[in-house]
């Protein structure tokens, strides 16, 4: 059984709850983390970006819109951009009632809020930088918040800490300055050329699930990278990663994938 005590290699496979477990919480809140717990990952993806004061909150858009009530609170502030809005502003939004009552009142999470309810609740963390492009200081104060916990400071070497971004150049800069530190490159089918030059400087590449294949998987295994894929959340989606040798599954559903894990 998994009793969701910590990020472990379980026959090498990972189980990681997109957004926190979304498909139960509203995603990138504490709720959805916590419940990731509940649920069995043992990690939880989280959207970080950055605030219009540089704070770091967990939110996937690059608006307010969806996930909160900002058009409400805010009317006169559209098109609502999380970088236009201070931390203290995004503190009075509601992050729940769009997903349902039960979790009204739900804020958006700052990013060591996050850190703190999954090491709290034994969960390994998946940081993906969102950024706007020709921001590479953002990945470097992005690590400066992470480092000063020693929690997470030292966890390159496991699967407790992973950050990944589809912009390669935060995670180049991820990779200089936070060394040790695991970096997964978001993306697409890369060629083996486009592999040699990631594993330079990133230790996981993550495609969409579409993506996965077999001889892919090899490929990336060969180059000495791991591969976790997203967001595989029908049963037969779960079944075929598995059955094609990814090391890590994230999904909305974190308990499908670990009933799927139960059986293989
Ligand atoms: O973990 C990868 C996946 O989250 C990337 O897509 O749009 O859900 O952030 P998105
Ligand atoms: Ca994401």
């Amino acid at each position: 059984e998994r009793t969701g005590t910590g990020p472990r290699m379980r026959s090498s496979m990972i189980i990681v709850a997109h957004r926190g477990a979304s498909a139960y919480a509203p995603e990138n809140t504490l709720a959805a983390l916590r419940e990731a717990h509940r649920r069995g990952a043992d990690m939880a993806e989280l959207d970080v970006r950055q605030t219009a004061d540089g704070a770091f909150v967990v939110m996937h858009d690059p608006t307010l819109r969806r996930t909160t009530n900002a058009g409400a609170v805010f009317p006169e502030r559209r098109p609502w951009r999380v970088c236009d809005f201070t931390l203290a502003e995004i503190r009075r939004l509601d992050a729940g009632s769009w997903y349902g009552p039960a979790f009204a009142g739900e804020p958006v999470p700052t990013l060591e809020e996050a850190l703190e309810t999954l090491k709290d609740n034994g969960l390994g963390a998946l940081v993906e930088l969102k950024v706007r492009r020709r921001d590479p200081a953002a990945a470097l104060r992005l690590i400066g918040r992470i480092a000063a916990d020693p929690h997470w400071r030292g966890a390159g070497a496991d699967s407790r800490l992973i950050l990944q971004s589809f912009d390669w150049t935060a995670l180049r800069g991820i990779a200089e300055h936070l060394p040790g530190a695991r970096t997964a490159v978001l993306g697409t089918t890369y060629s083996r050329l486009a592999l040699r030059r990631v594993a330079r400087y990133a230790s996981q590449v993550n495609p969409h699930h579409l993506r996965v294949s077999a001889p892919y998987v090899r490929h990336v295994h060969e180059h000495g990278l791991t591969m976790f894929s997203w967001t595989v959340n029908t049963d037969s989606a779960i079944r075929r990663v598995i059955r094609d040798g990814v090391d890590g599954i994230i999904s909305d559903y974190p308990d499908r994938v670990a009933g799927h894990l139960a059986v293989a």
